[in-house]
């Protein structure tokens, strides 16, 4: 017993050891953009989607929601534009409209230790419910799901007469908050899997059934002469191929031939990397791997490419870490926001024009809980201290992103080619000129642990630049859920708004920089 105790904790000392050996890898980096992987990024590559059935209090209701708004404008000064929103998702499919209702009315069901927060099962809502976002920030482009799954064309056509009638009106149109987007139901390749189609609705039954709804909408709505148009898919499981509820099994059966089906300019597909509803160490250094998050992408790649052949538009309109609203201890944590990173970063190198985070209040993967919470998001266990409205670790990713595109408009980004199974990098072009990079140092670092490792990176850049600023996400640990700093900064405030005194180090781009496991760096070129 105890020479095996030794020999593990000799084994282990190894290990260890050899988990934390420094190295040093050379990266080049091009000073103009390639013109064969250069993408040019969205401004609101970063978007969020939010679940609908409550609404009313992510935006606010008699007044607006100051720390979503904050939130929301943080990324808006970065960018210059605000992030796109998509409202609706499981509960669009749950909503019904009643002119005698106010704002909304929900029934939920019980919350249990694997979802403190679920979903509500039956949402009634009224104008007002729509109204309310215009407490969005101006500018906000929207997006809004109807029902589809109950089969009630009376609900989806109401909804929608609904919808397009608030942002016709004087708030909206002063503010210049769009309707982009009507979403005719959420995920409808699960609705026969859950009893609510017959068995086999595949594309030659989806695409009647979603026209017969499309039609009615975009006629009643006269969608025609407004600069609404309609989402194509939604769907959460892409069969990949042209004869499943795919994009190009839709397109293959003819959604866009219809008149209404010519509306759509816009393909969204929902995307988790897994469902998880209990969490551990291996998980998060999982999810955080720069191999999976390439592969959980890359999948999706024929999608992509049958919507571009259209000429269509395509994003992840709903997409988060793990399913279950995130995995305890993994989604809610600092990794997160390096997963997140680098999974934003590389799904726009393959042609995906947005992310949709999916945020629900009180979900273990949110960026933004924008309300006091009273319960545990891990366990649903009843807090002493209620929990004020705060960022989660993963809302960096999206100020990092922000930065990182900065308010060119034109920005280009290029997947910088780096032989290292950790370590992933972007370079970004304003004006066909080398501004920034992003380098993500994705081996975790746990609580726990000591000897963090680290890796040198020596830079060869062709216009060989002189000097360069290096600003640094500060992780404690991978698996801690607060006290992640950027540049020195905080966004963890009673306000959602940047705190402390901003650092950056200054240096000579021969000297390198070095990246700590769980870290990442945004340098900038002089
Ligand atoms: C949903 O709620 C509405 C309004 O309270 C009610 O009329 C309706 O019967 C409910 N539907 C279900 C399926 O519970
Ligand atoms: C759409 O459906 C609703 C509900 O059945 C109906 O009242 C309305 O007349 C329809 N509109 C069009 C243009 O088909
Ligand atoms: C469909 O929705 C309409 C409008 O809210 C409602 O009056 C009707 O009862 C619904 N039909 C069914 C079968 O639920
Ligand atoms: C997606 O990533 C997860 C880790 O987060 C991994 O377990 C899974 O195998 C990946 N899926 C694909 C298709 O690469
Ligand atoms: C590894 O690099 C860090 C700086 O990133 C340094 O503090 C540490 O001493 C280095 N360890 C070894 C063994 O070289």
């Amino acid at each position: 017993m105890l020479f095996q105790a030794i020999l593990t904790l000799a084994l282990n000392t190894l290990l260890s050891q050899a988990q934390t050996v420094n190295t040093t890898i050379q990266v080049s980096i091009s000073s103009t953009p390639d013109t064969t992987s250069a993408v040019k990024l969205s401004p609101s590559l970063v978007s969020f989607s939010i679940e609908q059935d409550l609404w009313a209090e992510w935006v606010g209701t008699t007044t607006k929601n100051a720390f979503f708004y904050n939130a929301l404008d943080n990324l808006q000064k970065l960018t210059g534009e605000p992030p796109f929103i998509r409202i609706g998702a499981d509960s669009e499919d749950h909503t019904n409209f009643d002119f005698g209702t106010q704002i909304s009315s929900t029934i939920f069901p019980a919350y249990t230790t694997t979802t403190p927060y679920p979903e509500a099962t039956n949402i009634t809502v009224g104008n007002g419910f729509y109204d309310l976002a215009a407490q969005l920030p101006a500018g906000t482009h929207v997006w809004w799901g109807v029902n589809f799954r109950d089969s009630n064309i009376t609900a989806a056509y109401l909804e929608a007469m609904a919808i397009v009638k608030a942002f016709k009106s004087a708030p909206f149109l002063a503010a210049g908050i769009t309707l982009d987007f009507l979403e005719i139901g959420n995920e409808a390749d699960l609705y026969a899997e859950h009893g609510l189609r017959p068995v086999g609705y595949g594309p030659d039954q989806y695409v009647p059934d979603w026209t017969a709804f499309a039609t009615n909408i975009s006629v009643a709505t006269a969608l025609y002469n407004t600069q609404t148009r309609l989402v194509g898919g939604a769907f959460a499981s892409s069969t990949h191929t042209v004869n499943g509820l795919s994009p190009q099994g839709i397109i293959t059966s003819g959604i866009l031939d219809s008149g209404a089906g010519s509306l759509i300019t816009l393909i969204s597909q929902h995307h988790y990397s897994g469902s998880f509803c209990s969490g551990s160490g291996g998980l998060l250094q999982d999810l955080m791997t720069k191999s999976t998050i390439r592969s959980n992408l890359s999948s999706f790649s024929p999608d992509i490419q049958a919507t571009q052949q259209k000429g269509l538009q395509y994003v992840l309109g709903e997409t988060n870490s793990y399913s279950c609203h995130g995995a305890p201890g993994v989604s809610n944590t600092a990794g997160a926001a390096l997963w997140a990173l680098d999974y934003i970063l590389y799904a726009a190198q393959i042609g995906i024009s947005r992310v949709h985070f999916h945020d629900g209040i009180g979900y273990k993967y949110n960026l933004i809980q924008p309300v006091t919470l009273t319960r545990s998001i891990l366990d649903g266990t009843p807090l002493a201290t209620p929990l004020a409205p705060h960022i989660q670790p993963a809302y960096y990713a999206a100020i990092i992103t922000a930065e990182a595109i900065g308010r060119s408009g034109s920005t280009q980004a290029v997947e910088i080619t780096i032989d290292d199974d950790r370590i992933a990098g972007y370079a970004f072009y304003e004006a066909g000129i080398l501004v920034r990079a992003i380098l993500i140092n994705s081996q975790a670092f746990f609580q726990g642990e000591t000897n963090r490792g680290s890796v040198h990176v020596d830079l060869a850049i062709d216009s060989n630049p002189q000097t360069m600023t290096i600003k640094r996400l500060s992780i404690g640990y991978a698996d801690d859920t607060a006290g992640v700093t950027w540049g020195g900064q905080t966004y963890e405030t009673p306000d959602a708004r940047v705190s402390g005194k901003p650092t950056v180090e200054a240096v000579a781009v021969s000297a390198g920089v070095d990246i700590q496991d769980t870290e990442v760096v945004l340098l900038t070129f002089a």
